[in-house]
């Protein structure tokens, strides 16, 4: 494969399941320098980097702890010396509930990790990118940062918080060389969505229907679009929240 990231250096979060640990082995194969992230260790992924000849730390971070995002972009640049971009893509679904049945502990935790993780991220990662001239940021939001979908309070809030902070952030940092934009997936078959079905093929199956494409979305699909949004193919794209899912929000 081209080597296009060659001697680049990108922290991914949530990287140890996923789309995150998709998007670390997409960008090692074109020659990144991968720094994991996750609140869950993995020797997993480094492991397969490295066994492939490229190269990746893992550092431990909780997206939701301004302490350890400050460790992470730290020892990122004590190790490689640079930042160049930025996957903050850790997330969780939290509780399915109507609003009236929202507890306090599922919001906040849904906000903590979804909306201010990418927050307290891009705070400790700018200014690294800054001192070499810029970068590109993807934040993953999702295509519940763009529409509703009931039942998921506190996660559309923070989904369509990240769409908003990834445009105030890109405005933000034009002019300094930065670009920051949102990928927005539809359904992905990742744990995340074995964890929502159960794994239970009736409910996989209820996810396909009435889709565009009549089919779920992979990791590998989002992997891509982060690929070209880091690209030098990306290089006037900004602020901009680009949903990768068959359709399903054209409908
Ligand atoms: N799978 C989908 O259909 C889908 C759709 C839209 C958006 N997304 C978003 O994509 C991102 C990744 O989702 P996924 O489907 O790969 O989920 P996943 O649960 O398979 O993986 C999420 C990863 O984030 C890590 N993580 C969770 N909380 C963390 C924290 N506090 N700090 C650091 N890491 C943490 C988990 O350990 C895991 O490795 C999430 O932000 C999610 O909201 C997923």
């Amino acid at each position: 494969m081209e080597q296009i990231f060659k001697n680049k250096v990108i922290i991914i979060t949530g990287s140890t399941f996923g789309i995150g640990k998709t998007t670390a082995l997409a960008f090692a194969a074109r020659g990144a320098k991968v720094v994991l992230s996750d609140y869950l260790p993995d020797e997993d992924t480094e492991k397969t980097i490295k066994e492939n000849g490229n190269d990746a730390i893992f550092v431990k971070c909780d997206v939701s702890k301004e302490e350890d995002v400050r460790n992470l972009v730290a020892a990122t640049v004590a190790h490689y010396g640079r930042l160049d971009f930025c996957f903050n893509n850790a997330g969780i679904e939290g509780t399915p509930a109507p609003a009236t049945d929202c507890t306090n502990e599922n919001w906040d935790r849904t906000i903590n990790i979804n909306l201010k993780g990418v927050w307290y991220c891009m705070k400790y990662q700018i200014p690294e990118m800054l001192k070499t001239g810029g970068g590109s940021i993807v934040n993953n939001a999702s295509i519940a940062g763009l529409v509703g979908f009931g039942n998921m309070p506190a996660y559309v809030a923070s989904k369509h918080g990240v769409v908003g902070l990834t445009k105030n952030v890109a405005l933000d940092y034009a002019k300094q060389g930065i670009r920051v934009n949102a990928v927005c997936p539809g359904v992905i078959h990742t744990p995340m969505i074995d964890r929502f079905t159960g794994g239970d093929q009736a409910a996989i199956e209820q996810l396909k229907a009435g889709k565009p494409m009549g089919r779920i979305g992979q990791p590998e699909e989002i992997a891509e679009t982060v690929v070209f949004l880091c690209s030098d193919g990306a290089s006037f794209i900004t602020g901009q929240a680009i949903a990768v899912d068959g359709g399903w929000t054209v409908q």
